[in-house]
Protein backbone atom coordinates (compact mmCIF):
# COMPACT_ATOMS: atom_id res chain seq x y z
CA UNK A 1 0.00 0.00 0.00
CA UNK A 2 1.13 3.50 -0.70
CA UNK A 3 1.98 5.52 1.74
CA UNK A 4 2.78 8.74 -0.78
CA UNK A 5 0.45 11.63 -0.50
CA UNK A 6 -2.23 12.65 -2.58
CA UNK A 7 -1.00 14.73 -5.47
CA UNK A 8 -4.31 15.74 -5.87
CA UNK A 9 -4.63 19.64 -4.99
CA UNK A 10 -8.10 19.62 -4.59
CA UNK A 11 -7.94 17.29 -2.42
CA UNK A 12 -4.96 18.81 -0.66
CA UNK A 13 -5.85 22.08 -0.08
CA UNK A 14 -9.42 21.93 0.70
CA UNK A 15 -8.84 22.36 4.65
CA UNK A 16 -6.88 25.12 4.25
CA UNK A 17 -9.45 26.79 1.96
CA UNK A 18 -13.01 25.83 3.73
CA UNK A 19 -14.99 27.01 6.18
CA UNK A 20 -16.70 23.75 6.13
CA UNK A 21 -18.42 23.31 9.69
CA UNK A 22 -17.18 26.48 11.55
CA UNK A 23 -19.35 28.53 13.44
CA UNK A 24 -18.82 32.41 11.78
CA UNK A 25 -20.50 35.23 13.31
CA UNK A 26 -20.72 38.81 11.32
CA UNK A 27 -21.97 41.43 13.97
CA UNK A 28 -23.46 44.45 11.78
CA UNK A 29 -23.68 41.18 8.91
CA UNK A 30 -28.08 42.41 8.12
CA UNK A 31 -26.62 45.17 5.86
CA UNK A 32 -23.89 47.04 3.72
CA UNK A 33 -20.16 45.22 4.48
CA UNK A 34 -21.72 42.67 6.91
CA UNK A 35 -24.23 41.26 4.36
CA UNK A 36 -21.71 40.84 1.97
CA UNK A 37 -19.16 39.20 4.30
CA UNK A 38 -21.91 36.90 5.77
CA UNK A 39 -22.54 35.58 2.09
CA UNK A 40 -18.84 35.10 1.21
CA UNK A 41 -18.08 33.24 4.55
CA UNK A 42 -21.21 30.78 3.38
CA UNK A 43 -19.97 30.42 -0.22
CA UNK A 44 -16.50 29.26 1.45
CA UNK A 45 -18.45 26.73 3.65
CA UNK A 46 -18.91 28.45 6.93
CA UNK A 47 -21.99 27.88 9.58
CA UNK A 48 -23.26 31.72 9.84
CA UNK A 49 -24.88 33.40 12.81
CA UNK A 50 -25.91 37.27 11.65
CA UNK A 51 -26.01 39.25 14.92
CA UNK A 52 -27.33 43.27 14.51
CA UNK A 53 -29.58 45.87 16.08
CA UNK A 54 -31.92 44.91 13.79
CA UNK A 55 -33.75 41.56 14.73
CA UNK A 56 -35.68 41.36 11.64
CA UNK A 57 -33.39 41.93 8.93
CA UNK A 58 -31.03 39.62 11.02
CA UNK A 59 -33.14 36.45 11.11
CA UNK A 60 -34.22 37.38 7.61
CA UNK A 61 -30.44 37.66 6.28
CA UNK A 62 -29.90 34.73 7.94
CA UNK A 63 -32.78 32.85 6.82
CA UNK A 64 -31.58 33.73 3.16
CA UNK A 65 -28.24 33.32 3.69
CA UNK A 66 -29.40 29.59 4.86
CA UNK A 67 -31.35 28.52 1.85
CA UNK A 68 -28.72 30.37 -0.68
CA UNK A 69 -26.27 28.39 0.26
CA UNK A 70 -27.79 25.35 1.86
CA UNK A 71 -25.78 26.31 5.21
CA UNK A 72 -26.87 26.30 9.30
CA UNK A 73 -28.02 29.69 10.11
CA UNK A 74 -29.31 31.95 12.26
CA UNK A 75 -29.63 35.50 13.01
CA UNK A 76 -30.08 37.66 16.45
CA UNK A 77 -30.61 40.81 18.18
CA UNK A 78 -27.99 42.59 20.35
CA UNK A 79 -26.34 45.86 20.63
CA UNK A 80 -22.63 45.58 20.43
CA UNK A 81 -22.09 47.88 23.34
CA UNK A 82 -24.36 45.54 25.70
CA UNK A 83 -22.10 42.69 27.14
CA UNK A 84 -25.28 40.63 28.89
CA UNK A 85 -26.81 41.00 25.08
CA UNK A 86 -23.78 39.97 23.27
CA UNK A 87 -23.23 36.96 25.87
CA UNK A 88 -26.79 35.89 25.62
CA UNK A 89 -27.14 36.43 21.47
CA UNK A 90 -23.46 34.73 21.07
CA UNK A 91 -25.33 31.41 23.05
CA UNK A 92 -28.17 31.47 21.08
CA UNK A 93 -26.46 31.75 17.80
CA UNK A 94 -23.54 29.26 18.83
CA UNK A 95 -26.71 26.88 19.62
CA UNK A 96 -27.70 26.91 16.18
CA UNK A 97 -24.37 27.04 14.03
CA UNK A 98 -21.99 25.41 16.43
CA UNK A 99 -19.09 26.61 18.19
CA UNK A 100 -18.15 30.59 16.63
CA UNK A 101 -14.81 29.92 15.09
CA UNK A 102 -14.50 32.84 12.78
CA UNK A 103 -16.03 36.43 14.39
CA UNK A 104 -16.12 39.71 11.95
CA UNK A 105 -16.39 42.90 13.87
CA UNK A 106 -18.82 44.87 10.94
CA UNK A 107 -20.93 46.29 13.49
CA UNK A 108 -20.98 50.68 12.66
CA UNK A 109 -22.04 54.07 12.16
CA UNK A 110 -21.31 56.72 10.20
CA UNK A 111 -20.72 60.55 11.74
CA UNK A 112 -23.94 61.87 12.53
CA UNK A 113 -22.82 65.45 11.67
CA UNK A 114 -19.69 66.58 10.45
CA UNK A 115 -18.88 69.42 12.49
CA UNK A 116 -15.30 71.22 13.97
CA UNK A 117 -14.27 69.37 17.51
CA UNK A 118 -15.38 72.34 19.29
CA UNK A 119 -18.76 71.86 18.13
CA UNK A 120 -18.98 68.12 18.56
CA UNK A 121 -21.71 66.93 21.04
CA UNK A 122 -19.18 64.53 23.36
CA UNK A 123 -22.20 62.00 22.68
CA UNK A 124 -21.23 61.99 19.46
CA UNK A 125 -18.04 61.05 20.19
CA UNK A 126 -19.02 58.54 22.71
CA UNK A 127 -21.09 57.01 20.73
CA UNK A 128 -18.43 56.59 17.67
CA UNK A 129 -16.31 54.96 20.29
CA UNK A 130 -18.86 52.58 21.85
CA UNK A 131 -19.82 50.91 18.90
CA UNK A 132 -17.11 50.75 17.17
CA UNK A 133 -14.12 49.93 19.71
CA UNK A 134 -16.19 49.01 22.90
CA UNK A 135 -18.58 46.79 20.17
CA UNK A 136 -15.38 45.07 19.00
CA UNK A 137 -13.88 44.61 22.74
CA UNK A 138 -17.37 43.44 24.02
CA UNK A 139 -17.75 40.75 20.76
CA UNK A 140 -13.97 39.66 20.73
CA UNK A 141 -14.32 38.59 24.39
CA UNK A 142 -17.63 37.01 24.32
CA UNK A 143 -16.43 34.50 21.25
CA UNK A 144 -12.34 33.86 22.38
CA UNK A 145 -13.08 31.20 24.48
CA UNK A 146 -14.89 29.40 22.06
CA UNK A 147 -11.99 29.65 19.76
CA UNK A 148 -9.78 28.80 22.64
CA UNK A 149 -11.46 25.74 23.15
CA UNK A 150 -11.38 24.71 19.81
CA UNK A 151 -7.72 25.86 19.58
CA UNK A 152 -8.62 27.61 16.04
CA UNK A 153 -10.15 31.01 15.99
CA UNK A 154 -10.38 34.07 13.57
CA UNK A 155 -11.20 37.43 14.37
CA UNK A 156 -11.35 40.07 11.82
CA UNK A 157 -11.87 43.72 12.82
CA UNK A 158 -13.18 46.98 10.51
CA UNK A 159 -11.02 49.75 10.31
CA UNK A 160 -11.28 52.47 7.75
CA UNK A 161 -8.41 54.62 5.94
CA UNK A 162 -9.97 57.13 8.27
CA UNK A 163 -8.04 54.91 10.75
CA UNK A 164 -4.74 55.35 9.31
CA UNK A 165 -4.94 59.17 7.54
CA UNK A 166 -6.60 62.67 8.51
CA UNK A 167 -9.74 64.22 7.62
CA UNK A 168 -11.63 67.08 9.40
CA UNK A 169 -14.82 66.74 10.98
CA UNK A 170 -14.52 63.33 11.98
CA UNK A 171 -12.60 63.64 14.71
CA UNK A 172 -14.88 60.63 16.67
CA UNK A 173 -15.14 57.73 13.53
CA UNK A 174 -10.96 58.41 13.39
CA UNK A 175 -10.54 57.79 16.88
CA UNK A 176 -11.96 54.92 17.18
CA UNK A 177 -10.68 53.48 13.41
CA UNK A 178 -7.38 54.09 14.80
CA UNK A 179 -8.03 52.35 18.05
CA UNK A 180 -9.17 49.42 16.15
CA UNK A 181 -6.00 49.21 15.07
CA UNK A 182 -4.01 49.19 18.26
CA UNK A 183 -6.55 46.65 19.47
CA UNK A 184 -6.20 44.55 16.71
CA UNK A 185 -1.98 44.59 16.71
CA UNK A 186 -2.07 43.57 20.79
CA UNK A 187 -4.41 41.01 21.04
CA UNK A 188 -3.11 39.26 17.54
CA UNK A 189 -0.02 39.05 20.07
CA UNK A 190 -1.66 38.16 23.01
CA UNK A 191 -3.60 35.00 21.59
CA UNK A 192 -1.11 34.49 18.74
CA UNK A 193 0.04 30.76 20.44
CA UNK A 194 -3.35 29.62 21.05
CA UNK A 195 -4.51 29.30 17.17
CA UNK A 196 -6.35 32.75 17.08
CA UNK A 197 -5.23 35.16 14.06
CA UNK A 198 -6.84 38.62 14.35
CA UNK A 199 -6.01 40.93 11.64
CA UNK A 200 -8.42 44.16 10.52
CA UNK A 201 -9.53 45.32 7.04
CA UNK A 202 -9.07 49.03 6.30
CA UNK A 203 -11.64 50.26 3.47
CA UNK A 204 -11.83 52.76 1.47
CA UNK A 205 -15.07 54.42 -0.04
CA UNK A 206 -17.23 51.09 -0.17
CA UNK A 207 -20.87 51.62 -2.23
CA UNK A 208 -23.28 49.53 -0.02
CA UNK A 209 -26.67 50.66 -0.66
CA UNK A 210 -26.77 53.56 1.90
CA UNK A 211 -24.01 55.41 0.55
CA UNK A 212 -25.72 54.23 -2.79
CA UNK A 213 -28.82 56.21 -1.62
CA UNK A 214 -27.12 58.93 -0.31
CA UNK A 215 -24.96 59.34 -3.94
CA UNK A 216 -28.12 59.16 -5.66
CA UNK A 217 -29.74 61.80 -3.51
CA UNK A 218 -26.49 64.34 -4.19
CA UNK A 219 -25.46 63.87 -0.25
CA UNK A 220 -21.94 62.72 -1.33
CA UNK A 221 -20.03 63.05 -4.57
CA UNK A 222 -18.89 60.03 -5.30
CA UNK A 223 -17.12 61.60 -8.39
CA UNK A 224 -14.84 63.60 -6.43
CA UNK A 225 -13.91 60.56 -3.85
CA UNK A 226 -13.21 58.22 -6.75
CA UNK A 227 -10.91 60.54 -8.17
CA UNK A 228 -8.30 60.71 -4.85
CA UNK A 229 -8.53 57.06 -5.28
CA UNK A 230 -5.71 56.10 -8.03
CA UNK A 231 -8.26 52.95 -9.11
CA UNK A 232 -10.73 55.94 -10.18
CA UNK A 233 -13.24 54.30 -8.47
CA UNK A 234 -14.99 53.61 -5.27
CA UNK A 235 -15.26 49.99 -3.44
CA UNK A 236 -18.14 47.53 -3.89
CA UNK A 237 -18.80 45.45 -0.58
CA UNK A 238 -17.77 42.25 -2.91
CA UNK A 239 -14.40 43.36 -2.45
CA UNK A 240 -14.10 43.81 1.01
CA UNK A 241 -16.12 40.61 1.72
CA UNK A 242 -13.60 38.42 -0.54
CA UNK A 243 -10.25 40.03 1.64
CA UNK A 244 -12.18 39.08 4.83
CA UNK A 245 -12.74 35.36 3.52
CA UNK A 246 -9.54 34.88 3.12
CA UNK A 247 -8.57 35.88 6.55
CA UNK A 248 -10.77 33.42 7.83
CA UNK A 249 -9.59 30.72 5.88
CA UNK A 250 -7.03 27.85 8.37
CA UNK A 251 -5.27 28.50 5.41
CA UNK A 252 -4.15 32.16 6.25
CA UNK A 253 -2.88 30.83 9.70
CA UNK A 254 0.29 32.92 9.31
CA UNK A 255 -1.43 36.49 8.43
CA UNK A 256 -1.80 38.42 11.92
CA UNK A 257 -2.13 41.56 13.54
CA UNK A 258 -1.80 42.27 9.98
CA UNK A 259 -3.99 45.90 9.07
CA UNK A 260 -4.94 45.38 5.08
CA UNK A 261 -5.72 48.21 3.14
CA UNK A 262 -8.66 47.55 0.50
CA UNK A 263 -8.85 50.96 -0.90
CA UNK A 264 -7.91 51.17 -4.21
CA UNK A 265 -4.89 52.58 -3.19
CA UNK A 266 -6.39 55.73 -1.42
CA UNK A 267 -3.70 55.71 1.79
CA UNK A 268 -0.74 55.25 -1.08
CA UNK A 269 -1.58 58.47 -3.72
CA UNK A 270 1.35 60.80 -2.43
CA UNK A 271 -0.14 63.68 -4.56
CA UNK A 272 -3.95 63.68 -5.64
CA UNK A 273 -3.04 66.14 -7.93
CA UNK A 274 -0.88 64.65 -9.79
CA UNK A 275 -2.66 63.80 -13.42
CA UNK A 276 -2.79 59.76 -13.76
CA UNK A 277 -5.48 59.37 -16.24
CA UNK A 278 -8.91 59.01 -16.53
CA UNK A 279 -11.54 56.97 -14.09
CA UNK A 280 -13.12 54.23 -15.38
CA UNK A 281 -16.52 55.12 -16.81
CA UNK A 282 -18.82 53.07 -14.88
CA UNK A 283 -18.65 49.98 -11.87
CA UNK A 284 -20.75 48.01 -14.12
CA UNK A 285 -17.55 45.66 -15.07
CA UNK A 286 -16.48 45.47 -11.58
CA UNK A 287 -20.22 44.76 -10.93
CA UNK A 288 -20.63 41.90 -13.61
CA UNK A 289 -17.17 39.83 -11.25
CA UNK A 290 -19.53 39.35 -8.89
CA UNK A 291 -23.19 39.04 -10.59
CA UNK A 292 -24.13 35.30 -9.75
N1 LIG B 1 -19.14 51.80 3.61
C1 LIG B 1 -17.92 52.33 3.66
O1 LIG B 1 -17.51 53.10 2.78
C2 LIG B 1 -16.99 51.98 4.80
C3 LIG B 1 -15.63 52.35 4.69
C4 LIG B 1 -14.75 52.02 5.72
C5 LIG B 1 -15.21 51.33 6.82
N2 LIG B 1 -16.52 50.99 6.91
C6 LIG B 1 -16.93 50.27 8.10
O2 LIG B 1 -17.53 49.04 7.73
C7 LIG B 1 -18.48 48.65 8.72
C8 LIG B 1 -19.81 48.37 8.04
O3 LIG B 1 -20.25 49.57 7.43
P1 LIG B 1 -21.41 49.61 6.33
O4 LIG B 1 -21.07 50.72 5.41
O5 LIG B 1 -21.64 48.27 5.79
O6 LIG B 1 -22.63 50.09 7.25
P2 LIG B 1 -24.18 49.74 7.20
O7 LIG B 1 -24.86 50.86 7.89
O8 LIG B 1 -24.62 49.38 5.83
O9 LIG B 1 -24.27 48.43 8.12
C9 LIG B 1 -23.99 48.49 9.48
C10 LIG B 1 -24.80 47.42 10.19
O10 LIG B 1 -24.41 47.46 11.56
C11 LIG B 1 -25.57 47.40 12.36
N3 LIG B 1 -25.30 48.08 13.64
C12 LIG B 1 -25.08 49.40 13.82
N4 LIG B 1 -24.88 49.64 15.13
C13 LIG B 1 -24.99 48.46 15.78
C14 LIG B 1 -24.89 48.07 17.13
N5 LIG B 1 -24.66 48.97 18.10
N6 LIG B 1 -25.04 46.76 17.45
C15 LIG B 1 -25.31 45.85 16.48
N7 LIG B 1 -25.41 46.16 15.18
C16 LIG B 1 -25.25 47.45 14.83
C17 LIG B 1 -26.65 48.11 11.56
O11 LIG B 1 -27.96 47.74 11.98
C18 LIG B 1 -26.31 47.65 10.14
O12 LIG B 1 -26.99 46.46 9.81
C19 LIG B 1 -18.53 49.81 9.72
O13 LIG B 1 -17.67 49.52 10.80
C20 LIG B 1 -17.99 50.97 8.93
O14 LIG B 1 -17.42 51.96 9.76
C21 LIG B 1 -17.43 51.30 5.92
Amino acid sequence: MSTAKSSNPERRNRRAERLDGIGCVVTGGASGIGLEVARELARLGGAIGILDLDEEKARSTALLIGRDYSCKSAGAAADVVDAAGVRSAFGELGARIGPIGVLVNCAGIMTPRMVPLTEMPISDFEDMLNVHVKGTFICSQASLASMQRQAFGRIINISSVLGILGLPFRIGYATAKAAIIGFTRSLAVEVARQGVTVNAVAPGYILTSTLQQRVDAGMIDYARLAERAPVGRWGLPEEVARVIGFLALPGSAFITGAIVPIDGGYTVRGDPNEAIGDRPASLDPVRDMFRT
